[in-house]
C-alpha cells in the first residue's frame, strides 16, 4: 500500500512530441554489431532501441529552446545571439571573457594551444580522452592528481571527484610551478563514473595553487550537476540553490572549457571562458583560425541563442531533482539485481562494473567493450565502453594504459526516457548478468591513431 504522506517527485516538464523507436530482433542485432566490429560508437543509431551511448548532445530541448531557434542572427559577425549568449554565461558562470567554440574539445585544443608550453605538466582530477589528448598535442603530459577513492568503484567517498591536494603539492615541488601553467578541475569527474568535487576541495585547490602563482581551469561540462550533489551531500550547503552553487564554483577558478551538450541541453555548441585580457586575446585569434569567428566560433547564431536558454534551465533546482532522480532510480533497480556498479551513483549515468561483472576475462580481452556488446544483443540497449580501450597507448612506449577502472557506461540523455524505459534497461542488464559466465572476450584488428574507442574493430575471441 502507498503510505498517504508519501509524495513522488516527477519531471517538471510533459511532453509535446515523440519521436518513434525502432524494434529489432535479436537476429538483426547480431548482424548490426558484427558489421559495427563489436563497437557501439560504430552501430547505426537505426538499428539502436534505447540509446545510452552518451549525454552528449542528445538532450530533448524545451519548447523555449525551439522558439529560440527560431530567433537566430545568421549575420557573420556580431550576431545578436552572441551577445545574449555572452550574458548568460556572465549571469551564471560570471567569467569575464567568452569565445564560442563548436563544441567541448573546440575549446579545449584553443586553450591548451594558448596555455601550454612544451613540457609543461598539467594536472588535473583523471584523464578525460579529449582534454588529454589536446593537452599532449600542445606539448604536454597529463598528471593525475585525483583522491586514490575515485580508482575505488564502491568506496562510499561522496565526492570521488576531489583532488588531492598532497599529490598536487608534490608535483609541484618536483617540477617547479613555472611548469604547470594551470590545474584542470573537472566538475563532475566523467571517467571515475560523473564523480562529483566538494566546495571545500575547490576552495583549498584555489588556496594552494595561489600560493604558487598556478592558475585553476574548470573543465565545466557537467557543472549543474555537480552543484546539485554539493547542495545534497555537502554540510552547509542544504538551502542553497544550484544556481548559486555554480556560480560560486566558477568564483575560484580563472577560467573554463565547456561542452554545452551536456548540462546546457543543447545538441551541439560549447566555449571557452576565461578572465584574463591578455589570454583572452591570444584565444580569440586563435579560435578563427580553427572554428570560426570569435563571435561564433563555429555556430549558428540559432545555436548560440538555444545554449544561452539552455544555461538558464540546466541550473534549476526542479530540473536537477528530476535529472539526477532518474539517474538513481535506475542505479537502485540495478543494485537490486546485485550487478556491479559504481557507487555513489554519479551524475550523467550508471557505469557498471565489467571486471566483476565479467572477472574471468582478462583486461586485454576488453571485458567493457564486450559487455556493451552484450548488452546491445539482449535488447538493443547501447552502451558505452569506458575502461581499457577508453584509455588508449602511452604516446612513449605504445604500450595500452591499464586503467584500474574498467567500466561500461550507461548514459541517461536528459529529459528523453521515461521510467519505464529505466526499467526496461534494468530487466535486460539482469538478463546479460544471468548468463555472464558465458560471455568471451574479443580480440582488437584494427586502431586508429587518435581516441581509439570511437573507431576501434573488434572479433570475438
Ligand atoms: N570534457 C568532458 C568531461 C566531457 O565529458 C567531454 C565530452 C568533453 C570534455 C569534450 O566535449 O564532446 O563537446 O567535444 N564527453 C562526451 C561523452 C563525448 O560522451 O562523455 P565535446
Amino acid at each position: 500500500m502507498i503510505p498517504h504522506q508519501k509524495r513522488s517527485w516527477a519531471e517538471p516538464f510533459k511532453i509535446k512530441m515523440v519521436e518513434l523507436l525502432k524494434m529489432t530482433t535479436p537476429a538483426q542485432r547480431r548482424k548490426a554489431i558484427k558489421e559495427a566490429g563489436y563497437n557501439t560508437f560504430l552501430l547505426r543509431s537505426e538499428d539502436v532501441y534505447i540509446d545510452l551511448l552518451t549525454d552528449s548532445g542528445t538532450s530533448a530541448m524545451s519548447d523555449q529552446q525551439w522558439a529560440g531557434l527560431m530567433l537566430g542572427d545568421e549575420a557573420y559577425a556580431g550576431s545578436k545571439n552572441f551577445y545574449n549568449l555572452e550574458r548568460s554565461v556572465k549571469e551564471h558562470y560570471g567569467y569575464k571573457y567568452l569565445i564560442p567554440t563548436h563544441q567541448g574539445r573546440g575549446a579545449e585544443n584553443i586553450l591548451s594551444k594558448v596555455m601550454i608550453k612544451k613540457g609543461d605538466i598539467i594536472p588535473g582530477n583523471m584523464y578525460f580522452t579529449t582534454t588529454r589528448l589536446h593537452q599532449e598535442l600542445a606539448g604536454g603530459t597529463f598528471a593525475d592528481v585525483i583522491i586514490d577513492e575515485a580508482h575505488d568503484p564502491t568506496h562510499p567517498h561522496p565526492f570521488k571527484g576531489n583532488i588531492d591536494l598532497d599529490k598536487l603539492e608534490k608535483l609541484i615541488k618536483k617540477h617547479g610551478a613555472a611548469r604547470i601553467p594551470y590545474v584542470c578541475v573537472a566538475v563532475t569527474v566523467n571517467m571515475a563514473g560523473g564523480q562529483p568535487v566538494s566546495m571545500a576541495n575547490m576552495k583549498e585547490v584555489r588556496a594552494l595553487t595561489a600560493r604558487h602563482g598556478i592558475k585553476v581551469i574548470l573543465d565545466m561540462t557537467r557543472i549543474a550537476e555537480n552543484a546539485f550533489f554539493i547542495q545534497q551531500r555537502e554540510k552547509g550547503y542544504a538551502r542553497r540553490s544550484v544556481k548559486s552553487l555554480v556560480k560560486e564554483m566558477c568564483s575560484y577558478t580563472d577560467g573554463a572549457t565547456f561542452s554545452a551538450k551536456k548540462d546546457a541541453l543543447v545538441n551541439i555548441g560549447g566555449f571557452l571562458a576565461l578572465n584574463d585580457e591578455e589570454k583572452y586575446q591570444e584565444a580569440s585569434n586563435m579560435v578563427v583560425v580553427y572554428e570560426g569567428l570569435h563571435t561564433y566560433g563555429g555556430l549558428a547564431g540559432r545555436d548560440m541563442e538555444a545554449m544561452a536558454i539552455g544555461i538558464a534551465e540546466s541550473v534549476q533546482d526542479e530540473h536537477m531533482k528530476a535529472r539526477i532522480g532518474q539517474v538513481l532510480y535506475l542505479g537502485d533497480r540495478l543494485q537490486q539485481a546485485d550487478i556491479p556498479i559504481v557507487t555513489p551513483v554519479g551524475g550523467h549515468g550508471i557505469f557498471i562494473d565489467a571486471k566483476k561483472f565479467l572477472p574471468h576475462l582478462k583486461q586485454d580481452q576488453f571485458p567493457a567493450q564486450a559487455l556493451a556488446a552484450e548488452l546491445y544483443l539482449d535488447a538493443g540497449i547501447r552502451t558505452m565502453e569506458r575502461g581499457i580501450v577508453s584509455a588508449g597507448r602511452n604516446a612513449k612506449t605504445g604500450d595500452h594504459y591499464y586503467p584500474k577502472l574498467e567500466l561500461v557506461r550507461l548514459t541517461i540523455p536528459r529529459r528523453v526516457y521515461t521510467q519505464a524505459h529505466m526499467d526496461v534497461i534494468a530487466e535486460s542488464v539482469a538478463n546479460v548478468y544471468d548468463r555472464r559466465d558465458k560471455i568471451t572476450g574479443l580480440r582488437m584488428v584494427w586502431e586508429p591513431q587518435y581516441l581509439r574507442f570511437f573507431q576501434a574493430r573488434f572479433q570475438v575471441l
